[in-house]
């Protein structure tokens, strides 16, 4: 068998073997994770066939849930960075395993460590809520972490007139404290897949089909927010899809959530909210991308790429995860 280790990976962040073309990879993932004791996780971004796979496919606070929850040795995150180390400052003691270290986020991005801390420091007196997608060591700077699920439960669950420092999402934070007048004081971060979508393209479609109805992820900018029927999380928006008696809706997020609303309702008409620029596929997240079946079954075969902490980081930032996620639990989310 091929030698793999960190050094052989190099600097690509992935194994780049072939796979013997006479194994089904399908199949060959399933039996090494029976063998192993592992558990696939994946978002609703990934690919179809990879979501096909998974023992669980959620959004970010699901797949949080169930990371914590597992009694599997190994999780294998089908999705970027920022979840895959949620996983594993969740169970530090189990072996988290991302098929491509360079799977990162845009939003995580644009909110680098040393400039909110200086943030918070120039704003003392205020409670820090941080998204899911940043690092963890905006976490380890952070009060309590949302996701787009529980966002606006976490907010309203503290004190009327306690200020708030929101991070990194404007847009989020911008629809939260809409719904919720809290003093809010937000980061200028944004996602490069929910900027992108375009106001005009989505109203020209609505007006070929009026019936059609505007469904979209707080990540989008307010323009878009405005003319939505329904505002909410990955799994809200999928609810949303299977319990409405409507039978078409434009999708204002990335377009591998569509893959389940097609499985839930395949008799319902889905459309991908067109991005600005007609060119190109910026509905779909770059990262979230990377991952392929052939590097799920590379990670599987040889437990690598392997997520790696320090073990001071993961405590100064697992409170911030777990406040969010009792929270949750008490709110039933
Ligand atoms: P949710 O999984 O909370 O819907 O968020 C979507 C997202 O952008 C994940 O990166
Ligand atoms: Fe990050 Fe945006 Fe991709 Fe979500 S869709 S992982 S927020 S870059």
């Amino acid at each position: 068998m091929t030698i793999v280790n960190k050094t052989k990976m190099g600097k690509k962040g992935f194994i780049d073997l072939d796979v013997d073309k006479s194994l089904n990879i399908v199949d060959e993932i399933k039996r090494m994770r029976e063998e192993k004791n592992a558990v696939i996780l994946a978002h609703f971004y990934q690919e179809g066939e990879i979501q096909d796979i998974a023992d669980f496919v959620g959004d970010s606070l699901g797949l949080s849930q169930q990371a914590a929850a597992t009694e599997a040795d190994i999780i294998l995150f089908a999705g970027v960075h920022f979840m895959a180390e949620t996983a594993k400052i969740l169970a530090p003691e189990k072996k988290v395993l991302i098929p491509d270290l360079q799977a990162g986020c845009s939003l995580a991005d644009s909110c680098p460590p040393k400039d909110f801390e200086a943030f918070i420091k120039s704003n003392p007196g205020h409670t820090v809520i941080s998204y899911v997608n940043t690092t963890a060591e905006i976490k380890a700077l952070t009060d309590i972490i949302c996701t787009s699920t529980n966002a606006l439960q976490i907010v309203e669950s503290l004190p009327k007139g306690e200020k708030i420092i929101f991070a990194p999402d404007r847009n989020l934070g911008n629809y939260i404290q809409s719904m919720t007048g809290r003093d809010m004081l937000i980061w200028d971060g944004a996602c490069h897949v929910h900027e992108e979508f375009s106001l005009e393209r989505i109203l020209d479609i609505k007006k070929e089909y009026p019936d059609t109805q505007i469904i979209a992820h707080p990540e989008c900018e307010k323009q878009i927010l405005i003319v939505a029927d329904h505002i909410g999380s990955t799994t809200s928006l999928l609810n949303y899809t299977i319990k409405d008696s409507g039978k078409s809706y434009i999708v204002a997020t990335e377009s591998g959530i569509l893959h389940q609303m097609r499985k839930a309702s395949p008799h319902k008409n889905f459309i991908p909210a067109p991005p600005k620029d007609s060119t190109c596929a910026c509905n779909d997240c770059k990262y979230m991308k990377m991952i392929s079946l052939k590097k799920i079954y590379n990670t599987l075969k040889y437990e690598l790429p392997e997520i790696t902490l320090e073990q001071d980081l993961m405590d100064r930032a697992r409170g911030s995860i777990v406040r969010m996620l009792d929270i949750s639990n008490r709110l039933k989310l």
